[in-house]
């Protein structure tokens, strides 16, 4: 018997160091891929913390097999929509996420999404590789402009707003729906104007969710919603699946309503609708938002701290309120 804390890493994750963890607990550590639920569930009997990831489900039945002794989840991810927060507080059980960290790398590829999509770029890129381009086609692969138009981003957290940045670098007009309006100061410094959800969706070129996936917002963006984008608009995803009707979006995309889509996140993840799969409108990514080698190194240092601050009784870095 040992009165050493035990710590489950659910799988190997960058910059994540069960070393130093080691040094203040008994660390039970899974593989290189996701670890499956039964065994997650027989690891974290007795366990004080558990540092996981989003594809980890932190339910009611994983808590109550946890036990009371369970003191911190730390997440390697910003989301939480994995961790059951209410069932977590009334145990008492800090959360922590990894916030800033993936900021602007998240930013980036929801740009990366924006610019693919509106110039077709995975679909070029397949007709170069499959030995169609036999010259210059004045009618090859006829895309949107991205510069000087209406950008919409839902969802003006952190990652909203470095959308915005980069928005304002393309010369655009920015509209932003929130769940609160921004003060007007701070509106002004990031160049945007508050719009309603369907006023962003008829008045943008661009839509960009950056929303987290909460009760509110699940489903958030269903088939009548879908239908007041502007024609020749885009949409992109780097929030949370489950946010966007994914039925409805590839009738959009089939029928042309929609221009294209650039989605990094899905409903039903790693599934991903077929209407999708068949457009070569969509431009498709596996979850890859925070996918920098930096950005991944520095959200696994972060969990770390975050669960060794819970463990030693000290104020973690990033607890989710
Ligand atoms: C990634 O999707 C994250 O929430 O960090």
């Amino acid at each position: 018997m040992t009165d050493r804390p035990k710590v489950v890493i659910t799988r190997k994750l960058p910059g994540v160091s069960a070393a130093r963890i080691a040094e203040k607990a008994e660390v039970v550590a899974g593989g290189a891929g996701p670890m499956p639920r039964n065994e997650l569930l027989e690891k974290v009997r007795g366990a004080s913390g558990i540092l996981c990831t989003l594809a980890d489900r932190i339910d009611a039945a994983l808590l109550d097999v946890a036990g009371e002794g369970l003191r911190v989840v730390s997440n390697f991810a910003v989301g939480t929509d994995n961790i059951d927060l209410p069932e977590a507080r009334r145990r008492g059980v800090r959360v922590c996420n990894t916030p800033d960290v993936l900021t602007e790398a998240t930013a980036d590829l929801a740009f990366a999404l924006l610019l693919g999509a509106a110039r077709r770029l995975p679909d070029a890129d397949r007709f170069v590789r499959e030995g169609a381009f036999t010259g210059w086609d004045p009618w090859g692969f006829l895309g949107v402009p991205v510069h000087g138009r209406t950008l919409g981003v839902v969802g003006m957290g952190k990652i909203g707003g470095a959308v915005a940045a980069r928005g304002r670098g393309f010369a655009m007009r920015i509209l932003y729906h929130n769940r609160r309006r921004l003060p007007e100061a701070r509106e002004a410094e990031l160049g945007v104007r508050y719009a309603t959800l369907e006023d962003l969706l008829s008045g943008s070129d661009f839509v960009v969710l950056t929303v987290p996936r909460t009760p509110e917002t699940r489903g958030m963006l269903g088939r009548d919603l879908l239908r007041r984008m502007a024609p020749d608009a885009v949409l992109v995803n780097v929030a949370r699946g489950g946010i966007v009707d994914e039925e409805a979006l590839a009738e959009g995309l089939r029928e042309r309503r929609i221009f294209a889509a650039g989605l990094d996140v899905y409903e039903k993840e790693p599934e991903v609708h077929p209407g999708l799969l068949r457009s070569p409108y969509a431009v498709l990514l596996p979850h890859l938002g925070s996918a920098t080698k930096e950005a991944r190194r520095r959200m696994g240092e972060l969990a770390t701290e975050n669960l060794l601050a819970v463990l030693e009784g000290s104020a973690p870095p990033s607890p989710v309120s």
